[in-house]
């Protein structure tokens, strides 16, 4: 029997839009070669609020030839920025930083507007984002070779770090500021030049970063945005191929890296690829059930559901499985879904319709196939066409669609396990493997899940692990390269090894 707990709506209209303090930080141009242009076509797309699908604005329709000329604008850039000493590219970045949080309002106001997640969401991601730009400030002069004992005793041998050219840099709308920079900080930190294809769906934050970028003396060409909508593919083809472009960095579906990754190897770039992930979330017996849950609520319903490392398969031991389920609903009982700029809404819409349309096949599925609604499960179309309430579903079983797929909405799906070895192996059991987590007191098992776990990053009685300190990234068909922390420059440098003869 389906249990229905009604939701709680922040609101079921529009609010008032509020004004950015300086609206000059909203650009409805590309941002090329130091200058805000037009596509040649003059084309444009309309840029909606997923909240109320009203038109926040128009930006650029790029094509192929536009792009092209991105690209070699940013390969003339780079042959004077390569050679910046570092501690000037880091003073860059230290100033970026600093009016990224100087900004904080406007720029959380356009995520807001475009992204949809709530003001106070917006807030953290430009905090977050804009430390990717003080974290790499603070790397740029930290660049180090190796000397290296030769084979030759008549040789010396040592390597040195070069940046590795023109980046494309392809962003998802998810984090429209902070994939940004945790891309750009480290490319400019080691002296590349780089083209920003902004998300379709969310592209003003993009563009409103590179407003604050010339402020602070970027030199033109180095940072270029470019926007499109229909002609994604279209662009994503000149970014992949292009000769120029020696690098791509790609966040965004496992789909969408292989077709990429095929067009990179035409002329072998190298890439770096944060793809899809299908995050495990474990809850051991010996768990402390209250931080776990506190972990969840964290892990699984940030942005409504919408995150690479989101939690897809929530694991409970069946001795406390009742409990935890009783405990997670009692929390999402107290949120408020609505427009992110009421300020009491917790939690936003969904992108898109399509993303609508996948959350709710993968409750129909799950239902069909036994699983029990505790919360939700259904659309929230008095609130507005692109909510859907906080899920909960019980009872999940194998060979249901959310055991193998990515849901990115806000669903909770809990499976109930019996033993270690059992939840490892089918945590275990999917293509992808970003992210995992789980909760347990016994310090000998912690050690112990935590190696077995297929994933890239593990979070450990903690349901957040996003620091630009930690390396990020995956393995399986979750992708490789890391961003953020002390390796992630690595990915926009190459080693270059250099053997002099001293006996000749
Ligand atoms: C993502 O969802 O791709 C990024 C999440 C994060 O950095 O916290």
């Amino acid at each position: 029997m389906q249990k229905r707990v009604s939701q709680l709506f922040a609101f079921a209209h529009p609010v008032s839009l509020p004004k950015l303090r300086d609206p000059s930080l909203l650009k409805t141009q590309c941002y090329v070669n130091g200058k805000w242009v037009d596509a040649k076509s003059k084309k444009t797309f309309i840029v909606d609020n997923p909240s109320t699908l009203a038109e926040v604005s128009k930006c650029p329709e790029f094509d192929q030839q536009d792009t092209e000329e991105a690209i070699l604008t940013a390969q003339s850039a780079f042959t004077s920025f390569r050679k910046t000493p570092a501690r000037e590219r880091a003073r860059l970045l230290r100033r970026w930083h600093e009016l990224m949080m100087e900004n904080m309002e406007d720029l959380a106001l356009i995520i807001t507007l475009e992204n949809g997640k709530p003001l106070a969401d917006a807030r953290t991601e430009v905090k977050y984002a804009a430390s990717f730009f003080e974290w790499f400030s603070e790397e740029a002069p930290r660049i180090y070779g190796d000397t290296i004992q030769a084979s030759n005793p008549g040789c010396r041998l040592m390597t040195v770090k070069e940046p590795v050219g023109v980046c494309s840099l392809i962003a998802p709308w998810n984090f429209p500021a902070a994939m940004i920079t945790r891309k750009a900080g480290p490319a400019l930190a080691a002296g590349c030049a780089v083209v920003v294809k902004a998300p379709g769906e969310a592209p003003l934050t993009a563009l409103a970063i590179a407003e604050l970028g010339h402020r602070a003396g970027i030199p033109a060409g180095v940072f270029n945005v470019i926007t499109a909508l229909e002609n994604t593919v279209e662009i994503g083809k000149v970014l992949t191929t292009h000769p120029v472009v020696k690098k791509v960095s790609f966040t965004g579906s496992t789909g969408v890296g292989k077709i990429l990754m095929n067009q990179a190897s035409s002329t072998i770039k190298k890439l770096s690829f944060e793809l899809g992930g299908n995050a495990p979330f474990i809850v051991f017996d010996d768990a402390d059930l209250d931080v776990a849950v506190r972990g969840l609520i964290a892990c699984k319903f940030r942005i409504s559901g919408q995150t690479c490392v989101c939690a897809n398969r929530i694991f409970v031991h069946a001795s406390v499985y009742d409990t935890f389920v009783q405990k997670v609903l009692e929390v999402v009982k107290t949120f408020r879904i609505g427009d992110g700029l009421d300020s009491e809404t917790t939690h936003g819409p969904l992108i898109h319709d399509r993303a609508i349309a996948k959350v709710h096949e993968h409750v129909q599925d799950a239902v069909s196939k036994g699983a029990r609604i505790v919360h939700g499960g259904e659309r929230l179309t008095e609130v507005g066409a692109r909510f859907f309430g906080i899920t909960l579903l019980a009872d999940m079983k194998p060979g249901m669609k959310i055991c193998d797929e990515e849901t990115f909405g806000p669903v909770a799906a809990f499976f109930p396990f019996e033993t270690e070895e059992e939840v490892i192996r089918v945590a275990n059991e999917t293509e992808v493997g970003l992210a995992g987590y789980f909760f347990s007191r016994d310090n000998k098992r912690c050690w112990r899940v935590a190696e077995a776990l297929d994933v890239g990053m593990v979070g450990v009685n903690v349901g957040a692990i996003s620091d630009p300190a930690a390396p990020f990234g995956g393995v399986k068909q979750s992708g490789f390269g890391r961003e953020g922390s002390k390796y992630g420059i690595d990915e926009y440098l190459i080693t270059k090894m250099i053997m002099t003869g001293i006996d000749t």
